[in-house]
């Protein structure tokens, strides 16, 4: 059956939305000999870039991974790296990005975030409020599987009958409801797993995988995710359209 919230089977050309899982940064940094923040530091920059580049091709969601509910089992030291990361990029770029048209949301567990990370959080969210260019989503203290408990446990705070609960109902109450399901799901980094992201929103995602560490990603790099995707044939299930017919020829 098909989820109520996958497009149509459809050609398009460029996808509406876009989900990165951007990893290699440490390994990034390592070649150079730096420490693992500085690949983090530049992160932000190829993020920025990519921002960017999404807008101008039409895609009007990006959603990418910025720190997942796991990422708290890193050394303590680079925890704190990442958190102050987000002061330094919300200063830095918020301004940047909300004249270039972008909406920011941030998904995720906020509550165990320093009240400076929710304040810069909130202070991205409500400046870039009113932007329709492209929608840019941080996953932040997010994991998959945490954000299908939450929809779950919200369900059950509004008192949902289990008749009540569907796909559309259950989609309603998860962190991404303002944005259709993700249609190129990208990672780069060269390993090829979803590692629990939007694993309910990925559900008839195209995969693509890049061994481009992600400081290095640019517009050239998009522009290869989404060349591959034009190519291939979204079925959502459906049969194919175009299937190879057998040989007449009775051999
Ligand atoms: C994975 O690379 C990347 C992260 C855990 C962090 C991603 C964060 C950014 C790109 C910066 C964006 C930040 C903000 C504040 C918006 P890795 O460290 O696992 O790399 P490795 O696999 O080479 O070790």
């Amino acid at each position: 059956m098909d989820s109520p919230r996958a497009p149509a089977a459809s050609s398009a050309a460029v996808p509406r939305h876009v989900a990165i899982v951007m990893d290699g940064n440490g390994r990034w940094a390592k070649r150079r000999f730096m420490p693992r923040f500085f690949g983090h530091k530049q992160g932000v920059d190829a993020l920025v870039r990519t921002v960017q580049a999404c807008a101008d091709r039409g895609v009007e969601y990006l959603t990418v991974f910025a720190f997942s509910s796991e990422n708290w089992k890193r050394p303590s030291e680079e925890v704190s790296g990442l958190m102050g990361l987000v002061l330094v990029a919300v200063s830095k770029y918020l301004t940047k990005l909300s004249k270039e048209g972008v909406r920011i949301r941030i998904v995720g567990d906020r509550e165990a975030v320093s009240d400076r990370v929710r304040d810069a959080w909130h202070t991205a969210e409500s400046q870039t409020a009113h932007n329709t260019r492209i929608t840019l989503s941080v996953a932040f203290n997010y994991g998959g599987r945490w954000d299908v408990v939450q929809a779950c446990r919200r369900a059950v705070a509004e008192g949902l009958a289990p008749a009540e609960i569907d796909e559309a109902r259950l989609s309603s109450l998860m962190a991404l409801s303002y944005a259709p399901d993700p249609d190129l799901f990208i990672r780069t980094g060269g390993e090829v797993r979803i590692s629990n992201f939007l694993l309910w929103q990925v559900a008839y995602a195209e995969l693509y995988f890049s061994d481009c560490l992600w400081p290095d990603f640019d517009a050239a790099e998009l522009d290869q995710a989404l060349a591959a995707y034009a190519r291939r044939d979204r079925r959502f299930g459906l049969v194919k359209t175009a299937e190879p017919q057998p040989a007449t020829s009775g051999a």
